[in-house]
C-alpha cells in the first residue's frame, strides 16, 4: 500500500494546485539492455474513461481479468499524475507531467491550437507512425477535441467528439463526421469501437502481414451517462463495492479545504451513489465483452504471441468516499489509483509489480515495446524494466539492480 503525504496545498484566486508527494519503500529497479529493433509486435491500449480501482470495478470484470491478470502482469500501484480526463489523457499521449503540457483542466488548453501545435507532433503515435507501425484510434480523445482535424501520428481515426456518450454521438472517421443515434448495438458506443478496431487489424494484417499495429481502444464506459447495453441493465442489484471505510466520513478537518466544508451525506445521495455504481459496473460489461472478442480476434489472426496489451484508465473515481457524492479530480487514492495490467510476448503471467508506476509511463513504455528509445524530454519511464521475466530465450534482459525506480511523484491540478 502506498503512503500519501499531502505535501502542500496552495489555492489561488480560483486555481487549485495540489502538490502531493506518493511513497512506497521500493528499492532499485532494472533498466533494460535488449536488442529488438527488428521483431515488431502490436500494442493495443485498451483505456477506460474515470474507472476506479479502489471501489472494486475489476470485481465484475472477469473476463478482463482471465486475459490480462491471470494471463499477464497487474501493477498494484499504478497512479495518474493528475486525475482528471484530458490532463491526464495528455499526459499519456506525451509522457509528461501537466505543467510540461500546460494542460491543466478539461478546458483550457484541451485539444487547443497550442496543444496541436506544441505537444501532439510528439505523441507516442507519431513516434510509432514514423517508424512503420501502422496506427489507429478508435474512441475518445480528448474532451475538447471537435472533429476539426485528425491529430498527429495517427493513420487511422475513429475519434469522438467531445466528451463520453454511448449513444448520439459523432465520430470524425478518417477527416469525415459520422452522426449516431441510440439504437443498440449499432450505435453503442463501446461496441462500434470495439468493431471498427477488429475491422481494422483483420485488414491491416491481411493487407500488411508485416507491418506491425498499434491501436488505441478508448472507451466512454464507466463514464456518464452510464448507459449500459441493455442485456445488462438488470445486473447487480445490490452492488455496495462503493461502501470503503471512507465512504460518508466527513467532515474531515484535517483534510484541505473542499474537505473541510464537506459533510455528510443525506439519505438521498447515498441512494444515488447505490444507483451509480450499479450502472457504472453495468457499463463495464460491454468494455469485458470487448476485452474477450479483442483476444478471439488476435488468437484467430495468429498474433497473440506477438501483441502487447496495455489495460489502464485516465484516472479513478468516488462515489460517496468523505461525502464527496460522485467525481474525481482529488488527490486521493479513489480518484488517482488506476488498474494497469500489461501483457505480451515474455511478460510474466499472473505476476505482481507493487512499484509505482503512472500514467507519463505509458508512452516511454509504448515506445519501448516498439524499439525506441524514449526522447528525453518525457518524464515517464518505460515500465518494462520492471518486469519479472519468466521463461528462457527472453528478449529482454534484465539486471535487476542496475536502475533506480522512483518511490515518489508528483499530483498536480491547476
Ligand atoms: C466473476 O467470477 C466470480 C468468481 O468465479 C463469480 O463469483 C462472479 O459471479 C463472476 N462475476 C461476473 C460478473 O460474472
Ligand atoms: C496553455 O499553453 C500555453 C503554451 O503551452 C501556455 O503558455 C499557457 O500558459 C497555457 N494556458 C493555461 C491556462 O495554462
Ligand atoms: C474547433 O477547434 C478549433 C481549435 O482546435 C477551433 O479553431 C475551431 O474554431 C473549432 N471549431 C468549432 C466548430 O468549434
Ligand atoms: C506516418 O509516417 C509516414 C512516414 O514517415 C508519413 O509519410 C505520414 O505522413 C505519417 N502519417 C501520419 C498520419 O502522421
Ligand atoms: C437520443 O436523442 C434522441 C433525439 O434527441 C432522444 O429522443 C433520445 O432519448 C436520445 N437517446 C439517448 C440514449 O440519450
Ligand atoms: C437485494 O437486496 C434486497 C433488499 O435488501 C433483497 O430483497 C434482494 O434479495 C437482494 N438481491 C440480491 C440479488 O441479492
Amino acid at each position: 500500500m502506498a503512503r500519501l503525504i499531502l505535501y502542500r496545498s496552495v489555492s489561488v484566486a480560483t486555481l487549485l494546485h495540489f502538490l502531493l508527494l506518493v511513497s512506497t519503500t521500493t528499492g532499485l529497479k532494472p533498466r533494460l539492455h535488449r536488442d529488438r529493433r527488428n521483431i515488431r509486435p502490436n500494442i493495443i491500449l485498451v483505456l477506460t474513461d474515470d474507472q476506479d480501482l479502489e471501489l472494486g470495478s475489476m470485481q465484475v470484470m472477469n473476463k478482463t481479468r482471465r486475459i490480462m491478470e491471470e494471463g499477464g502482469t497487474s501493477f498494484t500501484n499504478a497512479f495518474v499524475t493528475t486525475p482528471m480526463c484530458c490532463p491526464s489523457r495528455s499526459s499519456m499521449l506525451t509522457g509528461k507531467y501537466v505543467h510540461n503540457h500546460n494542460t491543466y483542466t478539461n478546458n483550457e488548453n484541451c485539444s487547443s491550437p497550442s496543444w496541436q501545435r506544441q505537444h501532439e507532433p510528439k505523441t507516442f503515435a507519431v513516434h510509432l507512425n514514423n517508424t512503420g507501425y501502422r496506427t489507429a484510434y478508435f474512441g475518445k480523445y480528448l474532451n475538447e477535441y471537435n472533429g476539426s482535424y485528425i491529430p498527429h501520428g495517427w493513420r487511422h481515426w475513429v475519434g469522438l467528439i467531445k466528451n463520453s456518450r454511448f449513444y448520439n454521438y459523432t465520430l470524425n472517421v478518417n477527416g469525415v463526421r459520422r452522426e449516431h443515434r441510440d439504437r443498440y448495438p449499432q450505435d453503442y458506443l463501446t461496441d462500434v469501437i470495439t468493431l471498427e478496431a477488429q475491422r481494422f487489424f483483420r485488414t491491416s494484417k491481411r493487407t500488411y502481414p508485416h507491418r506491425p499495429v498499434l491501436m488505441v481502444l478508448s472507451h466512454a464506459a464507466p463514464h456518464g451517462p452510464e448507459d449500459s447495453a441493455p442485456q445488462f441493465s438488470p445486473l447487480f442489484p445490490n452492488a455496495s463495492q462503493h461502501i470503503t471505510p471512507s465512504y460518508n466520513f466527513a467532515p474531515n478537518p484535517d483534510k484541505h479545504w473542499i474537505m473541510r466544508y464537506t459533510g455528510a451525506m443525506k439519505p438521498i445521495h447515498m441512494e444515488f451513489t447505490n444507483v451509480l455504481q450499479r450502472k457504472r459496473l453495468q457499463t463495464l460489461q460491454s468494455v469485458d465483452h470487448s476485452m474477450e472478442q479483442l483476444y478471439e480476434m488476435l488468437v484467430d489472426t495468429g498474433e497473440l504471441d506477438n501483441t502487447y496489451i496495455i489495460y489502464t484508465s485516465d484516472h479513478g473515481y468516488h462515489i460517496g468516499q468523505f461525502g464527496l457524492v460522485k467525481g474525481k479530480s482529488m488527490p486521493y487514492e479513489f480518484d488517482i489509483r488506476v488498474p494497469f495490467f500489461v501483457r505480451g510476448p515474455n511478460i510474466q503471467q499472473g505476476h505482481i509489480v507493487p512499484e509505482i508506476v503512472l500514467n507519463i509511463d505509458l508512452a516511454p513504455t509504448i515506445l519501448d515495446i516498439a524499439g525506441l528509445d524514449p526522447p528525453s524530454d518525457m518524464d515517464g519511464k518505460s515500465v518494462l524494466g520492471l518486469l519479472e521475466l519468466g521463461s528462457s530465450g527472453n528478449r529482454f534482459q534484465v539486471n535487476k539492480k542496475s536502475v533506480n525506480w522512483r518511490d515518489s511523484f508528483l499530483v498536480e491540478r491547476g
